[in-house]
């Protein structure tokens, strides 16, 4: 049987860990989310962003925008957030609508507030290895792999999908521990037999069940970022879920296919349940570490103060 990697535990260790760190501060870190829309998958993860906060005695305020704001409305909003002092992180929900800049957005946030690690120079940062606000998913992937003590040094991890929030952040953070990282995506060829080499597996398309047996080597370690969620019967079927489908009329599997994974892994995260929790955590430790920053010098940070 495959080791199933849960993500609750390293949640709940990266979460113990900060709140010393949040008492030692002279005032509670800050963060301001905002959403663009009503996506309910977007407010369903703001809205556990803001409880995670609570949680944890964060401050936090949301801005929850109609749709049909402008590219430069949100740079008001996003330079008033820039300015004010109460505020350590800013993160912008992604997706925003089609008619926003959504690189001019996520360029106006200060590069010391970006809580999500979006920012070209936060990018250029994590490019050259060196400490700054990195991107919460495979952030916390990295904390999940050595919190079960998988080794990456020397190993051969692919990567595949190429987006600028998960792909490629991943395969530089993996890079960055000595593993021999290869990214896949859409025009790669022979994709299942460069998976196929993966000592470690990151599968991040959004395709669900993408990820079959003859993708994964035997004994593989295969982190599973998808969550994709399934209205059709016959499709749970084929997921193994048919049963949790009857009772629930839905499913959430991820991009590897949840029976495959379970015959041919050595490890695997499991979907829900792996990866999930930890990308909040994360956003928690970006948003610590920032307000750490911003009270020890005070008089090098953006705005106003
Ligand atoms: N949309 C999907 N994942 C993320 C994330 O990590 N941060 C933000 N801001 N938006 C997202």
């Amino acid at each position: 049987m495959p080791q199933i990697l849960s993500g609750a535990p390293v949640q709940a260790r990266i979460l113990e860990n900060l709140k010393p760190r949040i008492k030692n501060l002279s005032r509670p870190p800050g963060l301001a989310v905002v959403l663009v829309g009503q996506d309910p998958a977007s407010s369903i993860y703001v809205r556990s962003k803001i409880k995670a906060c609570h949680d944890l005695g964060i401050f936090s305020e949301s801005h929850e925008i109609p749709a049909t704001v402008t590219t430069e409305e949100l740079l008001v909003l996003v330079d008033k957030l820039n300015k004010d002092p109460k505020i350590d992180g800013i993160l912008v929900q992604m997706p925003l609508p089609k008619h926003v800049d959504t690189r001019r957005v996520l360029e106006a946030v200060a590069a010391d507030k970006d809580a999500d690690g979006f920012h070209p120079t936060n990018v250029g940062y994590l490019v050259a290895g060196r400490p700054a606000p990195r991107s919460c998913t495979p952030a916390g992937i990295i904390e999940l792999l050595k919190f079960y003590e998988i080794p990456m040094a020397g190993r051969n991890a692919v990567v595949l999908g190429r987006s600028d929030i998960v792909g490629k952040p991943m395969a530089l953070m993996l890079l960055q521990e000595n593993a021999t990282v290869t990214i896949c995506h859409s025009r790669t060829e022979d994709i299942e037999g460069v998976c196929r080499r993966a000592d470690l597996l990151v599968a991040a398309i959004g395709r669900p069940g993408f990820v079959t047996a003859d993708f994964i080597a035997p004994g593989a370690t295969v982190i599973d970022v998808g969550i994709n969620r399934i209205t059709d019967a016959a499709q749970a079927a084929a997921f193994g879920r048919a049963e949790e489908f009857a009772a629930k009329g839905k499913v959430v599997v991820g991009d590897v296919h949840p029976v495959d994974v379970q015959r041919c892994a050595g490890a695997y995260t499991p979907v829900p349940g792996g990866v999930g929790p930890l990308t909040i955590a994360m956003l928690m430790s970006n948003t610590v570490e920032l307000a750490e920053k911003h009270l020890a010098s005070p008089d090098q940070t953006t705005g106003a103060r």
